[in-house]
């Protein structure tokens, strides 16, 4: 019998995430306070966080027990399984050994609730009654909205102008898990409106989206503000995903010679890919580490690695990191989770290092891998999680080109069921590719701080 899914039992799951700050041979640039240009500490951050996850977020310790009230929920829907893509890898006639985790069977759809469920247990800890986030292409929101009905948290949620457009039943779906949300830009907060002032018709960008839940967050004493990617302990919460696949590899009797993950903010992509790392950083075992972005929003290919804000209306700390400015406000692609100026620090540093790589894919190919996908094994890719099939593909064919057989692992991050209306328009001929001239990504890039 050939398997198909390797599946680990509820006590199988892994009871500590990973923390690549343990491992790595230089630590990344600190973060800056914007105001000082110094590096900040602990209680610069405590407006907007609670302090289990600050200390997490500067933590060197190699594992960080996950608490029992998240396991207890975790196992909700974990362990998720590790697919061989067996029907796939007969679509390509490829020598390549495929796999994918398939983080889609979470209740919100993604791999977002691993850190929505650990930020809302610290956050109830510590006796906050509310949390404001912003979300891109909703999976996030839905996340974190699931994340507080489970801990009687109320939570708002800012969503993308243009995403909350295109997709109203994530709107629903939040909705139904008792959030709020705003389309923004909104009229709610300063940050806000100074935007809509000057762009009666702005579509929104993450970074917008930022500020006005940074904003409402630092505002009020009895809220504090939530982040679905980019920051360390997020990164470190996505780790669960990458240690049950090390386990379910080794079910496999193999070990990955290429892992593939898609890179909006960087958490699914590290997820997958730390706890491999982290063996390759130890001098155990080699992986190469591909990171997909889209070609309408590189920051890893195309930005710069410099200082500059989390957000637009500049209201978060300076970290290093890839980027293409602050106020870059992409194109209306349909991977809304992944148009984010930003990439994590974590993830930036090790670009850096040349541990990972990094390459970026248009729209187009991105929607033909996930049609192929569906087509061979059934599940309908989030249109970010495209990025990642696409990116198996090409390595996969070029096993083919090559003649030798890789294994290759990738992350399909989330469904597409409410992604449908992107699938339609593709299929219909609507969408385009994105090209962006040198020019528009030195403007994009003219506003960034100068902290050296
Ligand atoms: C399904 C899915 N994949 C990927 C991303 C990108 O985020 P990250 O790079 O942090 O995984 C998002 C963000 O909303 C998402 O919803």
């Amino acid at each position: 019998m050939k398997t198909v899914k390797y599946l680990l039992a509820e006590d199988q799951m892994p009871t500590a995430w990973y923390n690549i700050q343990a491992d790595l041979p230089t630590p990344p640039p600190p973060v800056l306070h914007p105001g000082t240009g110094q590096p900040i500490g602990p209680q610069d951050l405590a407006p907007l966080f609670p302090m289990a996850l600050i200390m997490q977020e500067v933590s060197t310790e190699r594992f960080i027990e996950i608490p029992e009230e998240v396991q207890t929920i975790y196992r909700q829907w974990r362990p998720t399984p590790l697919f061989r893509a067996r029907r796939l890898e007969q679509a390509l006639d490829t020598p390549a050994r495929i796999y994918y985790k398939y983080e889609g069977v979470s209740p919100a759809g993604s791999h977002k609730p691993n850190t929505a469920v650990a930020q809302a247990y610290y956050n109830q800890q510590e006796g906050v009654k509310r949390l404001v986030t912003e979300t891109g292409a909703g999976q996030w929101g839905s996340s974190l909205a699931m994340a507080g009905a489970f801990f009687g948290i109320e939570v708002l949620v800012f969503m993308v102008k243009v995403s909350y457009q295109q997709k109203p039943y994530r709107r629903a779906l939040m909705e139904a898990y008792g959030a709020r949300v705003v389309a923004s830009p909104s009229e709610e907060t300063n940050a806000g409106r100074a935007i809509l002032a000057e762009h009666p018709d702005s579509t929104g960008s993450l970074g917008i989206a930022i500020s006005e839940a940074v904003e409402v967050a630092a505002q009020d004493p009895e809220a504090k503000y939530s982040l679905g990617s980019v920051l360390n302990h997020v990164l470190l919460h996505q780790t669960v995903i990458g240690e049950e696949a090390l386990a379910q590899m080794e079910m496999a009797g193999d070990y990955p010679d290429i892992i593939v993950g898609c890179t909006g903010g960087g958490s699914n992509f590290s997820g997958i890919s730390f706890p491999f790392i982290g063996k390759k950083l130890r001098g155990e075992r080699n992986v190469r580490v591909v990171a997909v972005e889209p070609a309408a929003c590189p920051s890893m290919t195309r930005g710069k690695y410099a200082y500059d804000f989390g957000d637009t209306a500049k209201l978060t700390p300076l970290v290093k990191m890839h980027t293409l400015g602050h106020d870059f406000v992409p194109p209306g692609i349909h991977a809304g989770g992944l148009r984010y100026h930003g990439m994590a620090p974590l993830v930036s540093h090790l670009l850096e290092l040349g541990v990972i790589e990094a390459i970026n894919v248009q729209q187009l190919e991105t929607f033909a891998a996930g049609i192929q996908f569906a087509r061979a094994e059934g599940i309908i890719p989030a249109p970010e999680a495209n990025h990642a099939v696409a990116g198996a593909i090409r390595e996969a064919l070029r096993c083919k080109e090559e003649g030798v057989s890789r294994a290759i692992l990738f992350n399909l991050c989330g469904h597409g069921h409410f992604d449908m209306q992107a699938y339609t328009d593709y299929m219909a001929g609507k969408l385009r590719d994105y090209e962006y001239s040198e020019k528009e990504v030195a403007m994009a890039l003219a506003g960034l701080p100068s902290v050296e």
